[in-house]
């Protein structure tokens, strides 16, 4: 099957020129002015947006987290994402404390495997370190194409590692190639505040707010960087959220040190003032926690100072009935919001249309960065000759509205009801086949594959 798309507004990170792509099979096959090849389809996109796939390297997709699971399955997860122009996401592989990381990754694919609609690919994270986890790093890079190992420096007694742990695996997966990706806020000081708002009785959702203060993550930013230096491991920051975290990166690179920061779409867009709606803050518990305006501010400058390198989602859905589990104690509100299918268009609309951000910068924080720093680059992220066929024709102007009536995402709620966005996905073609055309997705269940990455460098 060959595509022809005409006279689109091809913009990548670095370039933004009208021209036509041929795509032969799953991948580009020639990018020029009036190309005369003859294809079994064509496309015209005069006026529209054309840039590569969205890549979105941190969603929780069938995730077991606080006693529930995230309600997106890896198909509904990943046919939303799809829908929201994403073609690539990452998942999380959870080690179970005790056992093995081959255990973990035998479950995940249990769920994974031959169900997802979009292409798909996993970090491992590490809960438990020891000699035999040490032993099975090797294998993940090399054989099952892991690259990324995730560690949590927060939510004891199930994910988190101490810091003796933390430098014997970045020893470990510097030695293998990989890099080491942390959820940087510090465990001990959120659950002494947890307990003390608890045992005053403090129990809505802005308890929740209040027991991760800024401190707590730019402590452990600062901590992870320091370790990261020391072993020389490549390192990148999830879900990073205020001032303090950015700029202990900030002194890292006053040492000549890298580290990679991946904010969410949430933390760009809302702040800890939804908290004080004690009936429906428990939408936006997510750890960390929303922050403030000043913050907001700070992630956008970020960005623009090449100190923040993506803008993921940290989709981690839940149904407002699970929501309630905590309806009487904030600490029990299973963690996390639904954006899988939201962040290309938010991001476009509160980011580009609102000049807050050029397109190439769009393009490189959504789709090509997470590809080069995740060893996928360049057979995704990309829009060039060999690149996996994976396209987003995107009307600039188009508007519209947010709401859990018309989204794909497995979840009776959305965090951005009623929000009117400038600029929609139209159509979307993952490896050469368009799954998405004008709201309806064309592929089916399976289509979806695991990528392999490479391993990585630590620059980019
Ligand atoms: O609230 C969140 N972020 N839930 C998902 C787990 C995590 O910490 O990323
Ligand atoms: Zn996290
Ligand atoms: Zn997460």
């Amino acid at each position: 099957m060959s595509i022809l798309i005409k006279n689109g507004r091809i913009v990548t990170a670095t370039d933004d020129y009208v021209a036509d792509i041929f795509i032969d099979g799953e991948t580009i096959s020639a990018i020029g002015k009036n190309l005369p090849m003859q294809a079994d389809r064509t496309i015209y996109a005069t006026g529209k947006l054309v840039f590569p796939g969205g890549i979105d390297p941190h969603v929780h997709l069938d995730m077991p987290f606080m006693g529930t699971f995230s309600s997106d399955t890896h198909e509904t997860g990943t046919r939303a994402a799809l829908h929201g122009g994403t073609t690539t996401v990452i998942d999380f592989v959870l080690q179970k404390q005790g056992h093995s990381l081959k255990e973990a990754l035998a479950d995940w694919n249990s769920r994974a495997r031959g169900t997802t609609v979009g292409d798909y690919s996993f970090h491992m994270a590490v809960t438990d370190f020891n000699e035999n986890t040490k032993a099975e790093i090797r294998e993940m890079v090399e054989e099952e194409g892991i690259t990324s190992f995730k560690t949590f420096m927060a939510y004891k007694g199930a994910l988190m590692i101490d810091d003796s742990q933390m430098i014997g695996l970045m020893q470990e997966v510097k030695k293998q190639g990989g890099m080491v990706t942390v959820h940087a806020t510090n465990g001990d000081v959120i659950d002494y505040l947890v307990a003390k708002h608890r045992s005053e009785g403090k129990l809505s959702p802005l308890y929740h707010y209040l027991s991760q203060p800024e401190v707590t993550e730019a402590e452990a930013s600062g901590r992870f960087a320091d370790m990261a230096d020391y072993t020389g491991c490549p390192g990148y920051i999830v879900h990073l959220t205020c001032e303090g975290a950015l700029n202990a990166v900030r002194n890292a690179t006053r040492r000549n040190q890298k580290v990679f920061v991946e904010t969410c779409i949430q933390y760009l867009i809302l702040d800890a003032s939804l908290y004080e709606n004690e009936a429906e803050g428990a939408k936006w518990v997510m750890s960390p926690p929303l922050r403030e305006k000043k913050d907001q501010q700070t992630l956008w400058a970020g960005i623009n100072q090449g100190l923040v390198q993506v803008v993921a989602t940290d989709h981690c859905p839940f149904m407002w009935e699970q929501k309630l589990m905590g309806k009487d104690d904030f600490s029990k509100i299973p963690n996390g919001h639904p954006a899988i299918e939201n962040r290309m268009e938010l991001l476009y609309s509160e980011g580009v249309h609102k000049g807050r951000i050029t397109l190439n910068k769009y393009v490189e924080v959504a789709c090509t960065n997470p590809a080069k720093i995740f060893g996928m680059f360049p057979r995704k992220g990309a829009i060039a000759v060999g690149s996996d066929a994976d396209i987003v024709i995107f009307d600039p102007e188009e508007r519209h509205m947010l709401s859990a009536g018309t989204h794909h995402m497995n979840v009776d709620y959305s965090g951005y009801e009623g929000m009117e966005l400038t600029g929609k996905v139209k159509t979307v073609l993952l490896r050469g086949t368009v799954a998405i055309d004008d709201n309806t997705c064309l592929v089916d269940k399976g289509y979806g594959q695991f990528i392999k990455r490479n391993k990585v460098s630590g620059k980019i």
